[in-house]
C-alpha cells in the first residue's frame, strides 16, 4: 500500500515522534546485546500476535484482513531472524519481560464508547509502536560498533517504517481522515510523556 518514495519520506521525518531517543541508549544497548536481542525477538512476536488478533476481531473488514495477513508472516520472519542472530552469537532467547511501554500505551486506548473510536485506537497503537521501533532501530543502525548489526538493524528500520505507514493508511481507509489526524496528535503527545517518564535501559527496545 506504500510506495518506496513515501516510505523513505516517513523514515526521514522519524514518523512524527515528538521525543527523540536519548543518544546514550545505543551505548547501553550495545553492552546488553543478549538482552536487547531477546527483547527485540519478543517485540516481533507480539507484533505478529497482535496482527492475528486484529484479523480475528475485524474479520469482516476485507482490506484490513488482506493487508495484515502478510504482515503476520513478515513479523514472524523478523522473530526468526532475531532468534537466528541470538543463536549465532551463542546467546539464548531469554524470558519475556513485562512490557511497561506497551502497557502504558494500552492504558490510553479508548475502552468503552463508540466502536469506531476503539478500532481507531487499536490501529494507532500499532502505528505508534512501529514508529518508535523504527526510530530505535535507526539509532542502532547508525550507532552500533558492529557493522554487521548496523546493517541488520537497517533492514528492520525500513520494514517497520512501512508497517507504521500501513496502519495509518488502514485507519484512513475506514475512518474520517481528520479524526485520524487529530487522534494521532493526541497519541504522539501521550507517547512523548511515556518516553520521558520511562527509565533509560539498554536491555529493551522501548
Ligand atoms: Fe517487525
Ligand atoms: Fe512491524
Amino acid at each position: 500500500m506504500t510506495d518506496e518514495h513515501s516510505l523513505s519520506e516517513h523514515t526521514r521525518n522519524i514518523l512524527g515522534l515528538q521525543l527523540p531517543t536519548d543518544p546514550r541508549w545505543v551505548n547501553l544497548a550495545e553492552i546488553s546485546l543478549e538482552a536487547i536481542l531477546t527483547d527485540h525477538a519478543y517485540c516481533e512476536q507480539k507484533a505478529a500476535t497482535t496482527c492475528i488478533t486484529l484479523i480475528q476481531r475485524y474479520s469482516r473488514r476485507k482490506e484490513l484482513v488482506a493487508a495484515l495477513a502478510p504482515i503476520v508472516t513478515e513479523e514472524w520472519g523478523h522473530f526468526r531472524l532475531v532468534l537466528h542472530e541470538l543463536h549465532k552469537r551463542g546467546f539464548q532467547l531469554g524470558q519475556q519481560r513485562k512490557d511497561l511501554y506497551v502497557n502504558k500505551l494500552l492504558a490510553f486506548q479508548q475502552q468503552g464508547g463508540d466502536e469506531e473510536g476503539r478500532f481507531l485506537d487499536q490501529l494507532l497503537t500499532m502505528a505508534l509502536i512501529e514508529a518508535r521501533s523504527c526510530e530505535r532501530f535507526k539509532r542502532l543502525s547508525e550507532g552500533l560498533e558492529d557493522a554487521y548489526l548496523r546493517q541488520f538493524y537497517r533492514r528492520f528500520m525500513e520494514s517497520e517504517a512501512g508497517h507504521y505507514a500501513l496502519f495509518i493508511e488502514l485507519a484512513e481507509l475506514y475512518i474520517d481522515k481528520e479524526k485520524v489526524r487529530n487522534r494521532w496528535q493526541e497519541w504522539l503527545a501521550y507517547e512523548a510523556e511515556i518516553m520521558q517518564a520511562l527509565e533509560l535501559r539498554g536491555d529493551r527496545i522501548h
